[in-house]
């Protein structure tokens, strides 16, 4: 099994070992391009420019696969999250014409690599069916369908869904796809590899000086290269990408059903956040995986109600034989609906970035991989100012841009000028966790399944906001720009990249 940024496991990951790296470092520390961050959006990068002739490294904090690869639900989709109602308002309709052409040569890319390293990863095209319930929903589908329609994706009605839920209204588009994402992943860790590539696993970068090129300081010792790129969804440090990415948790599980009927294609209603179904073939076994209930990191009190209600709801629809896996995963929504996939801000032309990909991590995975390598290569593409990260907008996403900062300030608020008066140190339930009060201090306090109490401080070592417990995963969230820790504070995810200050109780009980 592999290890995964939760205490949850996942499907994928609990029927794949470990990746182990073949090629290792010489004396030579030196890249064209370093990656930074070893799941599908880092490996495929370093893959497609490898390939092209660049010596890259790709430097992965854990494993391979141990953020959000390792917890998705792997979707491939052309018809988005952002509604093409969304992206034509915001950025035109060419130009969700071009994100539509984007989305497209992700999945020929995907299908490109499976035929090309003849990649067993169960991949299979399907439709993805998006359903009304209601009368609003039903005119929000029809602007919808012609929105998709007129980016050139075909749209047909659908008179029958694949999951035996009522609706009013259904379309079905086809062109989409499914897959295991961890197998397809090792897959192309291993291409990247034979092409000369290195993979250094357990390697944390700790910061880049942006010299003549790019000095990597990382725990693994220092690296040099020709150009960087941030594939870890967002990047330490502090930037505008931070205010401009909302991190959000999405729950799934993964059931094998009493009757058979797993549905073969991709389904979603229209609630927000919406519930969505397919089936995964996994060493020969179907399993039903349904998933839903987002919410903003670090702002659902008690997450694992979050798994119940995704479990009450699949039960009123479908007959469950058994629950294999429930878990949760993180993902980051861009303030305007399209991901940032270029040079980072406010850095030299050494850093790149890609993130911001909302519910599409699959498929923008891939769209990043061809924008890094055009950019990277000098080469034209009609991408790369369309998923600019330095895009000027004024009124693309520009409400979502102000909330998100409204709430990153409350946050600093809290942190900083509370006036709470002095609480009790909370009672706690093995497994559980709580921020509490004591003499003024902050305290994150976690008692594990032995009964044993771990103190530590809840200011996020990335700009200092206070982190919340996560049930699901035994894990501190950062509710500001996503961080999580380990249930004794050590990072898990990004942006920050040192642990959480421990705190000795006996000391404190002494003061
Ligand atoms: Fe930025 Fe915590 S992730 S303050």
């Amino acid at each position: 099994m592999i290890k995964r940024d939760g205490n949850r496991v996942s499907l994928w990951q609990a029927n794949i070992a470990p990746y182990e790296s073949r090629n290792t470092i010489n004396n030579n520390r030196y890249f064209d391009i370093a990656v930074i961050g070893g799941g599908i959006t880092g490996i495929t990068t370093a893959l497609l420019l490898q390939e092209a002739g660049k010596n890259c490294v790709v430097l992965e904090a854990a494993s391979l696969c141990f953020g959000t690869t390792g917890g998705t639900t792997a979707h491939i989709n052309t018809l988005l999250d952002t509604p093409y109602t969304t992206i034509s308002k915001n950025f035109g309709d060419e130009n969700a014409k071009l994100v539509a052409q984007a989305t497209n040569a992700a999945i020929n890319l995907i299908k490109e690599n499976i035929s090309r390293y003849k990649i067993d990863c169960a991949f299979k095209d399907a439709s993805a069916y998006l359903f009304a319930q209601d009368e609003k929903q039903a005119e929000e589908l029809g602007r919808i369908r012609s929105a998709t329609s007129q980016a050139g994706i075909a749209v047909h009605s659908a008179g029958n869904i694949p999951v035996p839920i009522s609706f009013k209204q259904a379309i079905q588009v086809p062109g989409q796809a499914k897959f295991n994402p961890v197998q397809y992943v090792y897959a192309l860790a291993e291409a990247f590899e034979n092409a000369g590539g290195v993979i250094v696993q357990h390697c944390r970068v700790n910061g880049i000086n942006e010299n003549e090129t790019a000095d990597i300081e990382t725990t693994q010792g220092n690296f040099r290269a020709e150009r960087v790129v941030y594939a870890t969804h967002i990047p330490p440090g502090v930037n505008l990408i931070h205010l401009r990415c909302a991190p959000y948790r999405s729950y799934a599980m993964a059931v094998k059903l009493n009757n058979d009927t797993y549905p073969e294609n991709l389904c979603y209603d229209m609630y927000d956040p919406y519930h969505y179904y397919r089936t995964q073939m996994v060493d020969n076994e179907p399993y039903f995986i349904a998933g839903g209930y987002d919410h903003k990191t670090g702002h659902e009190e008690n997450t694992q109600k979050c798994l119940m209600e995704l479990e009450a709801h699949v039960r009123r629809y479908f007959d469950i034989k058994k629950i294999a896996y429930q878990w949760s995963s993180q993902y980051f929504e861009s303030a305007d609906g399209l991901p940032y996939i270029g040079k980072l801000p406010g850095h030299t032309d050494l850093v790149y970035v890609a993130t911001g990909f909302g519910g599409n991590g699959m498929t923008y995975s891939q769209v990043s991989a061809l924008v890094l390598k055009s950019i990277l290569l000098n080469q034209d593409s009609p991408y790369i100012s369309l998923f600019d990260p330095n895009r000027l907008k004024p009124v693309a996403g520009f409400k979502n841009f102000i909330t998100h900062n409204a709430e990153v300030a409350k946050d600093f608020l809290g942190k900083y000028f509370s006036r709470e008066k002095l609480h009790e140190l909370a009672e706690l339930a093995p497994g559980e966790g709580k921020v509490v009060t004591y003499e003024s201090e902050k305290i994150a306090l976690h008692k594990d399944e032995n009964g044993e109490i771990h103190a530590i401080s809840p200011t996020c070592t990335h700009l200092k906001c206070s982190v919340a417990w996560n049930n699901a995963e035994q894990s501190w969230d950062c509710p500001c720009h996503g961080a999580r820790y380990s249930h004794d504070g050590e990072v898990l995810t990004g942006p920050a990249t040192a642990d959480l200050e421990k705190i000795n109780m006996e000391e404190l009980v002494e003061k």
